[in-house]
């Protein structure tokens, strides 16, 4: 069980981090207390903005000493509730965001060790001024935080080439529960000394300990970028269209995002500035990007070579290829205007699910009569990663004073594509992590003894369980 602070104690916390970094008002706490999606809401007594690594130590051995919880926030982007404290108004929230230091750049060694608050595009940047590549990219980009990304193993749009953000990572500094700092900040790309703590610690959403700093992975900065809306009959096409492009032995593809007809009305009709494209209406469509490290010009007329003949044999309906960055961002803006559509458009009933590339055409054909069956009224909006067998399976409410029962049925559709994923052998969350919203469902999808193996790294590490209280597993 864990403890409420007393009023000394929250003092003392704010002697650790002095006046500027404790947040007491109501009003200055507010933002912390509710998540990026308005579902869950939360109550905390204080919020520290600790500025070193030092400061979050003293913070934990106090809280493990009186078993306090804590929860980590970076930029509270998550879309699982991962950062929100409980209703209790028991835990204290503890931000990353004044940690945010660049701390190494090594450019012979191809790393950039940064501290947790440091902002995706921020990371971007910084290898970017070194004429390197830090290739994790996202909507949320302008505000998530790398140790944000990093404790949610975030995805994006370009793991189809790099991987997920724990492809991206040699090393990391984090604080454990009981305030001991783990010094893993290692830069080594070979390094075989036994458990790999590392990934632990990813994907973990603050459970176990608190990144507080990591040495990512660059690589060479893409000097021609090929960018491609390509229309398509249905998702099976899509995946020849993938597989044919990666056996005609284009190695250069990054990007591979599926996006339906349904998906590009809504952006026309809730986003300024973006219009179809097309002449022609289409089913579905595949924006598609290469990138190669040279500046030529072979790379575009190797990729229009193969889509001429993909066309040529009904695997692509028509090509629009950018002709420059205006028309790149145009593009992209259409793939990236989608989640905010469909809030503009009443709202959806959300899934981040993946099965085998293989299976998604499959997949998505049973999952959209599921859903039909149960809930007729609702829009299917089925997007997303294609190139990584991830979607993001929503269902947008239709008119929503016309049908007033539509989110009622959200338990029973979660259920039922977390269900059919699990018999694809897929995972109900992708990439956007476990948090609060998807926890039970973790503990009735996952394999009991997988559960069991993460109820004890938790239990060995963090005994009073302070740290996320709540998120990923249960609280007993
Ligand atoms: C995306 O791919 O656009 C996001 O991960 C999902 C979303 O914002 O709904
Ligand atoms: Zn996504």
């Amino acid at each position: 069980m864990l403890n409420t602070p007393t009023p000394e104690l929250l003092e003392q916390l704010r002697q650790i981090v002095g006046p500027v970094g404790a947040l007491d008002q109501p009003e200055d706490i507010a933002p912390y207390l509710v998540d990026h999606r308005k579902i869950f809401r939360g109550a905390t007594p204080l919020v520290l903005r600790p500025d070193s690594t030092d400061q979050i130590s003293q913070i934990l051995t106090l809280c493990h000493a009186n078993r306090i919880g804590i929860v980590p926030v970076g930029g509270n982007t998550s879309y699982c509730g991962g950062a929100t404290p409980s209703s209790s108004g028991n835990e204290i929230v503890l931000s990353l965001s004044r940690l945010k230091r660049i701390r190494h750049v090594d450019i012979d060694n191809n790393t950039l060790t940064v501290e947790a608050g440091c902002v995706l595009a921020a990371v971007q940047q910084a290898a970017e001024a070194v004429n390197r590549l830090f290739p994790l990219s996202l909507g949320s980009e302008g505000s998530c935080q790398i140790g944000g990304n990093l404790s949610t193993n975030a995805g994006g749009t370009a793991v189809l080439r790099y991987g997920m953000a724990r492809d991206l990572v040699l090393g990391l500094e984090v604080v454990l529960p009981d305030g001991q700092i783990l010094n893993d900040l290692s830069d080594l790309r070979k390094n075989n000394t036994g458990y790999d703590l590392r990934n632990l610690f990813i994907g973990a959403e603050g459970t176990l300990g608190i990144i507080t700093a990591a040495t990512l992975k660059l690589y060479p900065l893409p000097h021609t970028y090929i960018t491609a809306l390509v229309a398509v009959n249905d998702p099976a096409t899509a995946v020849e269209l993938l597989s044919y492009l990666r056996s005609s032995g284009s190695d250069t593809l990054t990007t591979f995002e599926l996006i339906p007809r349904i998906g590009m009305d809504l952006v026309c009709k809730h986003i300024a500035g973006i219009h179809d494209p097309f002449e022609d209406t289409h089913p579905w469509y595949v924006l598609l990007e290469a990138t190669s490290t040279q500046c030529t010009d072979q790379l575009t007329e190797e990729l229009s070579t193969l889509l001429v003949h993909a066309q040529d044999n009904h695997l692509v309906r028509d090509v629009l290829l950018a002709q420059n960055s205006t028309q790149r961002d145009f593009f992209w803006r259409i793939r990236e205007s989608i989640p905010e559509a469909q809030t503009r458009a009443g709202g959806s009933i959300k899934h981040d699910v993946s099965v085998s590339i293989s299976d998604l055409p499959k997949f998505i054909e049973e999952g959209s009569a599921l859903c039909q069956h149960i809930a007729p009224e609702g829009v299917l909006v089925i997007y997303g990663h294609l190139g990584d067998g991830s979607l993001h399976f929503n269902i947008n409410t239709p008119d929503a004073g016309a049908h007033p029962d539509f989110f009622a049925k959200k338990a029973s559709l979660n259920h039922t594509i977390h269900e059919l994923a699990h018999h694809f052998r897929g995972s109900i969350s992708a990439e956007h992590g476990i948090g609060q919203l998807k926890r039970d469902e973790l503990a009735t999808f996952k394999h009991p003894v997988a559960m069991q193996v993460m109820q004890a790294i938790k239990q060995a590490l963090d005994p009073q369980g302070i740290m996320n209280p709540g998120k990923v597993l249960s609280v007993d």
